[in-house]
């Protein structure tokens, strides 16, 4: 009886036991990880501050000294701000830098001019992308009594040989009863200015949100071939007599990311709504690239990266990890392997980015993804299926039991005919010579199937 039930017994106990096992296995594994740390390594210069504020400033951006950044991308920082605020260095007369000038008109024309040089404010880098954003102003111009004009341009100006360029991903807006929004630049050949105008005689707004129908708000995007340009600078004109310098004596244009901006027919009304929205200015994109150079074998120091051209037909690089790495392709050992599966643990995002239905290991330069036990298929797609479907394991599960009954009673009957055997003597019998033990078989045999009856 006693071994019968530690013949159930065992199965589960060994099953508990291995659990227990690869249960610890996989916590052993995940302390190393969190020993290890996977601090991201390799993205800015040993010696080189990493950060301005809360802002990560990864080489070829750089701050402080020569060698922390590549020329053109050295970042000031300014400390004396909280939290800290990061500038695009620059030297003036030298680009890039931001212009503020402000001009004050009457019937009889200009009464004053003011100009102003700051830097220009980022607030974002990516080497993945290859573009920065940067703050980028507001130009205005606004009525201040029936004849009095103040207009203000604000915009960026930016270095023809120098890393950035305006991206393909800002549109220009307008903003203002009537108004024509304009873009130009001085490079020659001067090319068309790209403009957008808005005309509402009747004071019609676009709908909240958009900036269609060229109503109160008209939006373009910058085609491609602008980024080349390397001066951009926003001019509003008003057409005369469109507005209402009361109520409404303010028109506006910028150069702004792409659907950052939301139009409200609130922007219409008051003096400097818009440029006051908010205090430091609407995201603008840039495309940054290493301009002295194309790809040659050294041209991105670390391996696990290649070089592209410059996206537009000036000359320069970038470098970029490979697909499934991450980190700095600008410095030597900047791209390591990305964990895919340990990603997938941290957040749902992941989950969708790197699909595995099933058991995910990381292997360099991707992973890998395999069914669970029992199953079959491609875990990555999610159609892992059972390799026994539940009917065959019923039928599998109970010829199992048929079995291992047979097995028991047979079992049994093996320990009853021995009991048998020691009870009449057997052992006994079989010491003696001279006598023989006949087995079952053969006594039928003998007996003709127990018909005859031996002496
Ligand atoms: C830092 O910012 C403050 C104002 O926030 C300004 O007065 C100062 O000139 C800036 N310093 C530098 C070095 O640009
Ligand atoms: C209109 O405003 C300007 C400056 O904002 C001022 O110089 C001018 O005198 C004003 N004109 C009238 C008629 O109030
Ligand atoms: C747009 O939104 C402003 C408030 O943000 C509201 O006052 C105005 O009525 C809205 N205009 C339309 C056309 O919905
Ligand atoms: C503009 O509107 C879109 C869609 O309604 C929204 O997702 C986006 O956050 C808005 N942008 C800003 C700067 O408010
Ligand atoms: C490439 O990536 C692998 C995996 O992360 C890493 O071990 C190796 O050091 C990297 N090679 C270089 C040259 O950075």
């Amino acid at each position: 009886m006693a071994l019968q039930s530690k013949l159930i017994q065992y199965p589960q106990l060994l099953l508990i036991i291995l659990l227990a096992v690869t249960v610890t296995l996989q916590h052993v594994a995940a302390a190393a990880d969190e020993l290890q740390g996977r601090p991201q390594q390799g993205m800015w210069r040993p010696g080189c501050r990493d950060k301005c504020g809360g802002m990560s400033i990864p080489f070829p951006f750089g701050i402080d000294k020569p060698g922390c950044f590549l020329p053109g991308f050295e970042v000031t920082c300014n400390t004396s701000s909280t939290p800290p605020r990061a500038f695009l260095a620059y030297n003036y007369p030298n680009p890039p830098y931001e212009v503020i000038d402000q001009s004050t008109f009457d019937a009889a024309g200009s009464t004053g001019y003011t100009a102003r040089y700051p830097p220009v404010e980022l607030f974002d880098i990516s080497l993945e992308t290859s573009e920065v954003r940067v703050y980028g102003g507001v130009t205005s111009r606004c009525f201040t009594n029936s004849t009095g004009v103040f207009e203000k341009g604000e915009y960026l100006t930016l270095d023809m040989y120098g890393p950035f360029l305006l991206s393909p991903r800002n549109d220009l807006v307008g903003v203002g009863w009537s108004v024509k929004s304009s873009m130009s630049y001085q490079i020659k050949p001067y090319p068309d200015p790209l403009s957008c105008s808005s005309n509402s005689p009747f004071r019609l707004a676009a709908p909240n949100g958009s900036c269609s129908g060229g109503l109160a708000c008209c939006q373009i995007p910058l085609p491609p071939p602008w980024p080349n340009l390397p001066v951009t600078e926003t001019a509003v004109i008003l057409k005369a007599g469109s507005n209402f310098w009361e109520t409404n004596p303010c028109s506006y244009g910028m150069v702004v990311e792409r659907s950052w901006y939301n139009f409200t027919s609130e922007d219409l009304n008051g003096y400097e709504v818009l440029s006051k929205k908010l205090s430091r200015g609407f995201p603008l994109v840039l495309d940054f690239a290493i301009r002295n150079g194309r790809c040659e074998h050294d041209a991105c120091p670390s391996g696990n990266s290649s070089c592209v051209e410059a996206a537009n037909d000036r000359e320069g690089h970038v470098c970029k990890c490979w697909d499934h790495y991450q980190g700095n392709p600008y410095i030597a050992n900047g791209c390591q392997d990305i964990d895919e599966c340990q990603l997938r643990e941290q957040s749902p995002e992941f989950r969708d980015l790197y699909p595995c239905d099933g058991i995910c290991t990381n292997i360099p330069g991707g992973y890998d993804c395999r069914c669970k036990r029992g199953m079959k298929g491609d875990a990555k797609k999610g159609n892992c299926t059972e390799i026994f479907p539940l009917p065959a394991k019923i039928i599998v599960g109970i010829a199992g039991f048929i079995v291992v009954f047979i097995i028991m009673i047979m079992a049994k009957q093996r320990q009853k005919l021995k009991k048998f055997y020691e009870q009449n003597g057997g052992p006994i019998l079989n010491g003696v010579k001279n006598i023989r033990i006949y087995t079952r078989k053969q006594l039928k045999q003998i007996t003709n199937n127990y018909e005859s009856v031996i002496g």
